[in-house]
């Protein structure tokens, strides 16, 4: 019989890559989601590229008995991926609260209904963001965790100590906190990708606007730091590849071989890109020319930041595999799907 898994957050961008992925590799999979940043066509998408139509429930995580319900309709949940949560850097300034609450209490509620329901470990969704302006780059899982530059960033920070704090006393759950650098490009289907709500807030998304003409210019936010370019470093990771990170910790809890209850690994490709190295390759990976101008600096950014993922590679047996130009032309050919559905 196949092994269940529930995937809260599973119409959501990387949680639809990672559905995909869970059942290429035999899994049964259960989403839940709230719809609050996804739509329920997702299912349809995943359904046509997977061949497999996953288990759906329009349910909040914050709702405790919505939540419980579907561990006792579900019954046999071996594990669970988190990726329910508010995302946007921005917003959670302004609405800490919101943040807080989506972020901290629907992980709460998870943790209290796992034993209950014999789930034996939970994937955590975390971010690079907990290491701050690392002091030392390739950053590595040892760094010190920095102050949080956001709310957002604060509950990153919280919900791995929380996960932590729950497993030292004494749930007999175990965890695999994933932290991940910046997940970018689609499925190579066009079918999955990200769609963001808005104006998008993050390079690619508005990358991929202006390429198509529904942004007039990118605005790339700064080009005197400290760097080659003066433009800021990030490691850009393949979503596709992330899913597939999560895909090989599910499988080391279920099968036991956690070193330690609570493990940490950094998920990036180890290399760092520029913004402007990055708007050139999409440039040449495409064909598309890009508008774009040097504006000013946006307040709380990271100058520079990319992976060591030796732990990952030696210890789940994960690499980073597709390349730069083929995640920038997924990005691309998604957009073009996008305007083919009449969606963006
Ligand atoms: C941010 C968050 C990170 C979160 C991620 C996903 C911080 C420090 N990090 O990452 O925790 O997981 O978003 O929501 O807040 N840029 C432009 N023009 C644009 C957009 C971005 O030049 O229109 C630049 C930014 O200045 C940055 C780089 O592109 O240097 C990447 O930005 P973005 O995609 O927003 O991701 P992060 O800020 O790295």
């Amino acid at each position: 019989m196949k092994e269940r898994i529930l995937v809260t957050g599973g119409t959501g961008y990387i949680g639809s890559h990672t559905v995909v992925e869970l059942q290429n590799a035999g899994y049964d999979v259960v989403i839940v989601d709230n719809l609050s940043n996804s739509h329920a066509d997702v299912v349809d998408n995943i359904e046509q590229v997977s061949g497999i139509r996953p288990a759906f429930e329009k349910v909040d995580c914050l709702d405790f008995q919505g939540l419980e319900e579907v561990f006792k309709k579900y019954a046999g949940i071996k594990a669970i991926i988190h990726f329910a949560a508010s995302k946007a850097v921005g917003e959670s300034v302004e609405k800490p609260l919101k943040y807080y609450r989506n972020n901290l209490v629907s992980l709460i509620n998870i943790l209290e209904l796992m034993p209950r329901y014999g789930v034996e470990g939970i994937v955590f969704s975390s971010s690079c963001t907990v290491y701050g302006q690392p002091d030392t780059l390739p950053v590595t899982e040892e760094a010190p965790i920095k102050k949080a530059e956001s709310p957002y960033g604060n509950t990153k920070q919280i919900n791995e100590e929380i996960i932590h704090d729950t497993v030292a006393s004494g749930s007999p759950i175990t965890a695999i906190l994933l932290r991940y650098f910046n997940p970018i490009g689609a499925h190579s289907s066009a079918l999955l990708g990200e769609l963001p709500n808005g104006v998008p807030q993050n390079l690619v998304p508005y990358l991929t606007q202006t390429a198509i003409g529904i942004r007039e210019k990118l605005s790339v936010f700064g080009d005197d730091y400290d760097t080659p370019d003066g433009s800021c470093i990030r490691d850009f990771i393949n979503v596709v590849d992330l899913a597939k990170a999560h895909v090989v910790s599910i499988r080391r809890i279920l099968e036991h071989k956690q070193d330690e209850k609570v493990e940490v690994f950094n998920i990036g490709t180890g290399r760092g890109l520029s913004v402007l190295e990055l708007i050139h390759g999409f440039e040449k990976a495409t064909g598309v020319k890009l508008n774009y101008q040097i504006v000013g600096r946006r307040p709380g950014d990271i100058v520079k930041v990319w992976a060591n993922p030796e732990r990952a590679n030696k210890v789940l047996g994960w690499k980073a595999e597709i390349s730069i130009e083929d995640t920038l032309r997924s990005a691309w050919n998604w957009q073009l799907k996008l305007r083919e559905r009449g969606i963006q």
